[in-house]
């Protein structure tokens, strides 16, 4: 399929949920003291933060997971949802972004908003993002699994390469109002980073809260809620029949996919880009 991407400051956006008014709108948009954004790179584990931060900060209240989709209830700062739904967003307000640093806007500056930061192992996003390009018919078709992980290594990919982006928020100066965390780390121990989420935007909860959170945000319970596994998008959007949003949900599935010369091209294209940083990544590349 042909898609025309929308060009944003040198990055590519998918034009159903984005256009230049939601891009104009989030550049305007007026950020505040108590929001919390969890920032992504795409397929790094955005709506399980999606999932997760509401109930952080409303102490583990269930009523939006079950009432309101996932993407009106922690909105992207950049989709056109967010101008429909921002007065009805509770404070302290959550909300996502695929944003690199540099494109955050201004008021977001001059605040004290926080931002969670989640990164995930590339092989396993590269992989991710292959099985979402072809279920999302509103995206261009990925080609080869070899010609995909070219588009990534090039940043020829929404949002542009992942490399950017980890570089631009690793080095984002933001003090304590920044926390990384890894999708490795969240499928290790659940219960240790809702704590850890919980700590940061200074949520006091239980240990029973905690577990009530981690077992609704779960990857067989977020599959089986309509609210969060994408279902209520039309088909001719998203063909779960394709292959699921909620996919498989594991660290490592690179294994399966990448051969030994597509893991050595991989990794020595994205130990190039980070050379000379001073932050290391929490996992080896290889
Ligand atoms: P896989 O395709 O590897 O399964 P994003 O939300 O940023 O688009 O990322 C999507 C990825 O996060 C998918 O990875 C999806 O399955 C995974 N994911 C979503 N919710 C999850 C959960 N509760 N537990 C584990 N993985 C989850």
């Amino acid at each position: 399929s042909s898609v025309e991407y929308i060009q944003y400051h040198g990055i590519l956006l998918p034009p159903l949920a984005h256009s230049m008014e939601s891009l104009e709108y989030a550049e305007k948009f007026s950020v505040e003291d108590s929001d919390v954004f969890a920032v992504t790179y795409p397929k790094s584990g955005t709506i399980w933060m999606q999932e997760i931060l509401p109930l952080v900060l409303n102490g583990g209240d269930l009523t939006p997971i079950h009432t309101v989709p996932n993407w009106d209830r922690v909105p992207w700062l950049e989709e056109k949802r967010l101008a429909l739904v921002v007065d009805k967003l509770e404070s302290p307000r959550g909300l996502v972004t695929h944003f690199p640093y540099h494109l955050m806007p201004p008021s977001f500056h001059s605040s004290k908003a926080k931002a969670i930061y989640v990164m995930r192992d590339p092989k396993d996003i590269v992989v991710s993002s292959y099985h979402f390009h072809k279920m999302a018919e509103f995206l261009e078709s990925p080609g080869t699994f070899d010609e995909f992980i070219e588009k990534f290594i090039k940043g020829k990919v929404l949002f542009g390469k992942w490399t950017d982006h980890v570089k631009s928020w690793r080095g984002a100066d933001l003090g304590d109002r920044i926390m990384y965390i890894t999708y490795e780390e969240m499928v290790q121990d659940l219960p240790a980073a809702i704590r850890r989420i919980s700590d940061f935007v200074g949520r006091n909860l239980s240990e029973e809260a905690i577990q009530k959170i981690a077992e609704h945000c779960s990857f067989r319970t977020m599959k089986n809620n309509n609210m969060s596994n994408f279902s209520l998008v039309p088909k001719k959007y998203m063909n779960s029949d394709t292959s699921p949003f909620l996919r498989k949900g594991v660290a490592g599935d690179w294994k399966n996919h990448f051969s030994p010369e597509q893991l050595a091209r991989f990794t020595s294209a994205i130990s190039k880009d980070l050379e000379g940083e001073s932050f290391s990544l929490p996992w080896s590349l290889d």
